[in-house]
């Protein structure tokens, strides 16, 4: 059998709360954890960048800090604009201590957000379809169809209001999109599915985001992400073109952008072309 995964210690203090922080997802570059702040009732998201072993010492420890403080004053910028995104709710980016000594890591706790990502959302749906969907009739297809619609139009409606902020994402993918659950008391959908697209959309994950207004970096954005949906999720991908409905609707900038999406989409074809 294999060994059992033994995550890295975290830093002080979190080495040392009751109930203890879980780990949830490993990434290349950040650990999430879920705890909780102050007050054991309030849930709270941790994500902790551990130092790298493997770089210099004075850089690893300045790349880190970088990224971490990138990130929250991304978050914390896009809360006063009214952006959907998780709100900070501390910060150290000299990570001491845990139980190892010399721990050069940093990290960022913010709002927990109760909901699904939306790539898992997706998965489930297509997944039900692929098996199930020659037993819906015209009606409850027309219904499905609409509900993906819909989720793509509210998605392009917050990457507007992302933009519009002055900030790009720079890694948009369907794992970095949360639906909120809604409050209890609110009338559930029905589908036949079992998969509620509900939810206001969120925005996560802003280690690689950074202020800018250029239409090419905003069409970038909303590239990557068109492409990351047309190969994780091909049954939602003919629905893109209300991603981009939502998006031109969210703000004045975006029609300029759009048409930037128009020549970055080309590039990106006579990319694949030759090679
Ligand atoms: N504020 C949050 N509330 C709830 N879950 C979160 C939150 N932030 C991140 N997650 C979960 O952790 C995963 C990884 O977080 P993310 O910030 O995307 O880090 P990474 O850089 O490793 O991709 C997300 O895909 C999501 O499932
Ligand atoms: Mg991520």
């Amino acid at each position: 059998m294999a060994d059992e995964y033994k995550p890295p210690a975290l830093p002080a203090p979190f080495n040392n709360t009751r109930p203890a922080p879980e780990l949830l997802t490993q990434g290349a570059e950040a650990h999430l954890y879920k705890t909780v702040s102050l007050d054991p009732s309030i849930p709270a998201a941790l994500k902790v960048r551990p130092s790298k072993p493997y770089r210099h010492p004075i850089l690893d420890r300045r790349l880190t800090r970088q990224r971490i403080i990138q990130e929250a004053r991304c978050l914390s910028k896009l809360v006063r604009e009214g952006v959907s995104v998780p709100a900070v709710l501390a910060l150290d980016w000299e990570g001491q201590g845990g139980d190892e000594a010399g721990w050069g890591g940093a990290w960022l706790m913010m709002e927990w957000i109760n909901g699904p990502v939306v790539r898992v959302v997706l998965e489930q749906w297509e997944a039900w379809m692929k098996k199930n969907a020659s037993s819906l009739d015209a009606a409850q297809l027309e219904q499905e169809n609409s509900r993906v619609r819909d989720l793509l139009r509210r998605i392009g409606k917050t990457l507007g209001g992302l933009h519009k902020a002055g900030v790009v994402h720079g890694d948009l993918t369907t794992s970095n999109l949360m639906l909120r659950l809604p409050t209890e008391g609110t009338e559930s959908e029905t589908s036949p599915t079992g998969v509620s697209m509900q939810g206001e959309v969120v925005l996560i994950d802003f280690g690689l985001a950074s202020q800018s207004a250029q239409d090419e970096d905003r069409a970038v954005d909303l590239y990557v992400l068109e492409r990351a949906i047309g190969s994780t999720h091909p049954r939602s991908e003919p629905f893109m073109e209300e991603l981009v409905h939502g998006y031109r609707e969210s703000h004045r900038g975006a029609v300029s952008t759009l048409k930037r999406l128009e020549d970055v989409r080309m590039r990106g074809r006579k990319r694949s072309m030759i090679g």
